[in-house]
């Protein structure tokens, strides 16, 4: 499933700058790591491979002591791509770009008039598939709007049904979207709610590219859509009462650094006050990366109540808490999250 790295050698050295002898204490850590996740590199790759992951290593041991002392809410952990620079990743598997001219939507706004409760959780009442993976294409777009195309089947049918990434890969190249390149959740919505239907994974399964034309078909509609709505933008307080009153709802947020790509379990945030402020981690409202709110709570860190989002990734559940990041709630729309929210009505 994760395969070795085909970025070209020229870059690699490029990007790395001047190159450093590997640490040969690592040996058998790295010997496990590849092991592990089942890495090989032709032996030219593979020095290189090597000193970017014992780079990634000592950050991530850097930070893990400093949270360790009170600095942050979150840590970190080595993964599968422990082996990938940053640049490389954002090139790799952030394929979302905010939108400035929205195609006709409708929009969710936050009212007084709706109580939400203090948590909510898709997961536990069965709205939502397992945790996938998208594998080295940025097609995190698709994977977001099947996430909440999925609680919509469940709310309607009460049927889990994974749904078919590809057909939206394959098939919105027309409404402006580009593959592995990046895309749009509003407009996989708006083919849904055009084409009159989607197809399961079980019939167009997932492939990680995107030479292929597209081939849904009618027969096998596994989901439907009516209409497209976005939640007022930057308004955590619309996105609560969505995420409450509708179900899982697609969200963008800046995934950009480095603690986002090894992120492990606790709540990330960029501020955590504790005798000081520390940064714990950069993000911007840039938003980069396509996921899906499927919940919310609140928690006790350091004596003090701390909100926050549970998003679903589609890095497979071998990152995060097991495929699954709490991010800030509560705080100017932390990392974008607010920013490009939507669903689909049926
Ligand atoms: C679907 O949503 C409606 C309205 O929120 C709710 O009353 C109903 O119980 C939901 N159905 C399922 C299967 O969860
Ligand atoms: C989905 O939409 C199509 C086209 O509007 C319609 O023919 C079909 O009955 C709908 N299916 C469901 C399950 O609602
Ligand atoms: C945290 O929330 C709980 C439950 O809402 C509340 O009882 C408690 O007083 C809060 N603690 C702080 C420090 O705000």
């Amino acid at each position: 499933m994760f395969r070795a790295m085909t970025v070209p050698l020229g870059l690699l050295l490029a990007l790395l700058g001047c190159t450093r002898a590997v640490d040969p204490a690592l040996e058998e850590a790295w010997e496990g790591w590849k092991s592990l996740y089942a890495k090989e590199y032709p032996e030219e790759a593979e020095v290189i491979r090597r000193e970017v992951w014992e780079k990634n290593l000592r950050r991530i041991e850097q930070h893990n002591w400093e949270e360790s002392q009170g600095q942050h809410m979150f840590r970190l952990g080595m993964n599968h791509y422990g082996d990938l620079m940053d640049e490389e990743f954002n090139q790799l598997l952030n394929g979302f770009t905010p939108l400035q001219h929205e195609e006709p939507a409708l929009t969710f706004q936050a009212s007084a008039a709706r109580k939400t409760p203090a948590e909510v959780d898709w997961r536990v009442k069965g709205y939502v598939t397992p945790v996938k993976n998208q594998g080295h294409c940025g097609s995190c777009w698709a994977f977001s709007a099947t996430g909440a195309l999925e609680g919509l089947v469940f709310n309607w049918t009460g049927k889990l049904t994974v749904l078919s990434e590809q057909n939206l890969i394959d098939c919105t190249r027309k409404l402006g979207n580009n593959g592995c390149q990046g895309g749009y959740m509003t407009r996989a919505f708006q083919y849904v709610r055009e084409n009159g239907g989607l197809n399961s994974e079980l019939v167009y399964p997932y492939q990680a590219t995107d030479t292929s034309s597209c081939r849904y078909n009618p027969g096998d509609r596994a989901a439907n859509c009516s209409t497209v709505w976005l939640v007022a933008q930057g308004s955590e307080a619309a996105l609560e009462q969505a995420v409450a009153t509708v179900g899982p709802v697609s969200v963008a947020v800046d995934a950009s650094s480095f603690s986002f790509h090894f992120y492990k379990s606790g709540i990330t945030s960029c501020t955590w006050r504790s005798g000081g402020i520390f940064s714990s981690m950069f993000c911007s409202q840039k938003v980069n990366h396509g996921m899906l709110a499927v919940g919310y709570g609140t928690s006790q860190e350091g004596g003090k109540n701390v909100s926050y989002w549970i998003l679903k990734n589609s890095w497979s559940e071998l990152w995060g808490e097991q495929g699954y990041i709490r991010l800030l709630k509560g705080a100017d729309s932390h990392c974008g999250v607010a920013n490009q929210a939507s669903f689909p009505l049926l």
